[in-house]
């Protein structure tokens, strides 16, 4: 969607808001897949009520981008624009055991910075692509912990109050790749507790992880992480595998050699292809199995 009206586009700019005109969503999401739109880069959270203001005012539709690494965008001209926070510097703040840190930030840098402060408990997400922001809204999770164990509080903005509120972490409901966040509230910065640990005991934690990671998953292909949650008491990725399904394409949209829940795009896929292709494996692992597969990958089609 192109943002045209002059009087909008000056109010963007009083607002302190950067605009990007017909960006390829494709450069920001971690499946290289996506079309074009506009892209508002918020520099200061202070701004984000009144330019929310302004979109709805004007009937504008809007989407938020964290790191774009659990994301499959629509092909083409794209009916909306996105919203994406711009990382602030310092993007993470140490007081004793707590972590202020902004939505923007890089999950892994985050992880590893709080590691060389002898503050650990996040050593699974070491290699899990995104932002904090992101993280938080699936409470994403490996290796037997999830972000939302040590969240203390939240900072976001509520598109249902219009505000920008804090909230506590006991007000908010973790679970298992789903928190109670509502679809548009905007992630603005988390404080986090962590176990103090010291840098060598965290490190050899991370190296685990990261050799666990290396020996199961496509690291380095083009993919979205897993694209269907786990069903309860089972795997989509050995489902999928059992099938025989691993190397399914449709186009350049492949179901990877190496971890049977990770999609891969091999070349040129489009977002057709791709949601094919899972159409596709939900399909034969519902006839197998009785099991509809539920997305973990977030779908912006329309
Ligand atoms: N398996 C196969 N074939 C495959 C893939 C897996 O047989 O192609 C088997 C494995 O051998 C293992 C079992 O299935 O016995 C489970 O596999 P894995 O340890 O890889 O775990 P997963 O359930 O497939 C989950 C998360 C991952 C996370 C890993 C490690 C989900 C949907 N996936 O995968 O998270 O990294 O555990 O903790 O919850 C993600 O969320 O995007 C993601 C990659």
């Amino acid at each position: 969607m192109r943002l045209e009206d002059r009087q909008v586009l000056a109010a963007i700019v009083s607002l302190g808001v950067e605009r990007q005109a017909d960006v390829s969503l494709s450069g920001y999401t971690s499946l290289c897949i996506g079309g074009t739109t506009d892209l508002l880069r918020i520099k200061n959270h202070d701004s984000i009520p009144g330019l929310l203001q302004l979109l709805d005012d004007h009937k504008i539709p809007h989407k938020f981008l964290g790191g774009g690494s659990n994301l499959l965008v629509g092909d083409g001209k794209l009916p909306w624009i996105v919203l994406q926070l711009v990382r602030p510097e310092p993007d993470v703040v140490l007081k004793g055991k707590l972590a202020h840190v902004d939505a923007a930030a890089d999950l892994g840098r985050t992880v590893t910075f709080c590691a060389k402060h002898d503050l650990g408990g996040m050593e699974g997400l070491i290699g899990v692509p995104g932002t904090v922001g992101g993280a938080l809204r699936m409470n994403a999770g490996a290796y037997g912990m999830q972000i939302g164990s040590y969240v203390r509080e939240v900072k976001l903005y509520r598109a249902a109050t219009r505000k920008i509120e804090t909230l506590r972490g006991d007000q908010i409901s973790f679970e298992y790749r789903h928190t109670s966040f509502a679809p548009d509230d905007m992630m603005l910065a988390v404080t986090l507790e962590l176990p103090s640990k010291s840098y060598q005991e965290i490190l050899q934690g991370i190296r685990i992880c990261n050799e666990k990671r290396r020996a199961s998953q496509p690291l380095g292909q083009k993919s979205a992480g897993c694209i269907f949650k786990n069903p309860p008491g089972a795997s989509a990725g050995r489902m999928i595998d059992e099938l025989g399904l691993k190397g399914l394409s449709v186009g350049d949209a492949r179901v990877s050699d190496r971890h049977a829940n990770f999609f891969v795009n091999a070349g040129k896929a489009s977002a057709k292809d791709m949601l094919a292709l899972i159409a596709d494996v939900r399909d034969r692992v519902e006839k197998a199995y009785r099991v509809k597969l539920e997305n973990e990958v977030i779908v912006w089609h329309e």
